[in-house]
């Protein structure tokens, strides 16, 4: 049983990949986060912008993890950028769990040049200590798979300094 748990919400699978790819490097327990919001097509595309904006998003679906939250050593949070924020299915899941959450790490997908490492700031915000290891990762850019080790090698020299 890992002490290290993936958690994600993703759309269109590009978060999804990345967290698996983590996960299988990191030897983590992963767990998908949903909502019951309907985020296909047009409409759910422009719903999903609506809901990065809102103060108050739809509550996150219930999730199982194999131990409680608080007795992982690192739980590692994926996120697409949605409209310059964190997507609301993840704000909500910080919202409600993030207190219970020990150490933190955060993974951000997006589509644009720009890092939006502001996020994790606005993630930070639901949690009671600062992130450890973040990164942020354009699909199909030369600099994935760069980016993804350096954050894999900051994640395991903090996992060896506990
Ligand atoms: C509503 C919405 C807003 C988005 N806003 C941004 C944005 O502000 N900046 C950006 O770089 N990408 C933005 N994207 C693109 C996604 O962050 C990007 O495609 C990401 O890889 C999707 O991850 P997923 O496949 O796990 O859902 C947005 C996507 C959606 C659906």
């Amino acid at each position: 049983m890992s002490d290290i748990l993936c958690m994600y919400y993703s759309r269109t699978g590009n978060t999804r990949k990345a967290m698996e790819e983590l996960a299988a490097e990191l030897g983590a327990e992963i767990v998908p986060l949903t909502d019951t919001v309907d985020r296909g097509g047009w409409k759910g595309l422009i719903r999903c912008g609506m809901d990065a904006m809102r103060q108050t998003p739809e509550p996150v679906s219930r999730f199982e993890t194999e131990r409680p939250l608080e007795d992982y050593r690192l739980v590692i949070v994926g996120t697409p950028v949605w409209a310059g924020r964190c997507c609301s299915v993840v704000r909500s899941f910080l919202k409600e769990y993030g207190g219970r959450l020990n150490a933190v790490s955060f993974v951000v997908l997006r589509s644009s040049e720009g890092k939006f490492e502001e996020v994790y700031e606005q993630m930070d915000e639901y949690l009671p200590r600062s992130h450890k290891t973040a990164v942020s990762l354009r699909s199909g850019s030369v600099g994935y798979r760069f980016w993804q080790e350096e954050f894999l090698r900051q994640t395991r020299a903090f996992l060896e300094e506990q």
